[in-house]
């Protein structure tokens, strides 16, 4: 693994949610992280945490909690040998002025592309993984102990797999998501 070009990796990438009962070993998931700690950030504000589960244990824990009731339909995480809570610290004064003079939260938009680097550094090391937004963050937070200056934002589970037989997603063509100069 690491020989692949950026392209292939984008276009090797999908979505697994079936892991192999295989550990993964700090080092290549300190990988992931140190690929998510070198991204971009609004005002270089850095406002991501990541908590990575890799306990069976700890994963029940947690899993009971934020995979149940209306999320139960995310329970197939809870056999993911990773889990990154991914957070977002709130206190940040710059990403507070910017919600309120643009209307963005931008720490949404920093979160999502930390995250990206860590899951394509994951692939990119033999892993697959898959974005979890659909959680209780709730309860997610006090399984955690998340303390009141952090949200929980969303997961990811990650994992050794084995190549899935199901043809990746369908994508838009280009020309209907991208433009030069000009709308259509
Ligand atoms: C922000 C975000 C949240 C997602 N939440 C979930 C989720 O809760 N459960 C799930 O099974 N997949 C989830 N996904 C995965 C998407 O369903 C998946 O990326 C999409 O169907 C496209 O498939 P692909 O990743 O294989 O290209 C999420 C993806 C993103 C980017």
């Amino acid at each position: 693994m690491g020989s692949e070009s950026f392209m292939e990796l984008v276009k090797g990438r999908r979505s697994i949610r079936r892991f192999l009962p295989k550990k993964v070993p700090r080092e290549v998931m300190e990988s992931c992280l140190e690929a998510a700690r070198l991204a971009p950030s609004g005002e270089n504000v850095q406002p991501w945490r990541f908590l990575v589960l890799d306990e069976p244990d700890r994963i029940r824990d947690f899993g009971e909690q934020a995979f149940s009731g209306i999320y139960r339909f995310t329970r197939w995480a809870l056999k993911a040998p990773v889990i990154v809570v991914i957070l977002a610290k709130l206190d940040i004064l710059t990403n507070r002025i910017g919600a309120h003079l643009q209307g963005t939260q931008y720490y949404l938009l920093d979160i999502g592309i930390a995250g990206t680097h860590l899951m394509m550094r994951a692939y990119e090391q033999g892993l697959g993984g898959c974005w979890i937004g659909w959680f209780n963050a709730k309860k997610a937070a006090r399984a955690l102990r998340v303390p009141k200056k952090y949200r929980v934002v969303c997961c990811m589970a990650l994992g050794y797999y084995e190549e899935p037989r199901k043809r990746r997603k369908k994508k838009y063509e280009l020309g209907k998501v991208a433009w030069f100069n000009e709308m259509p």
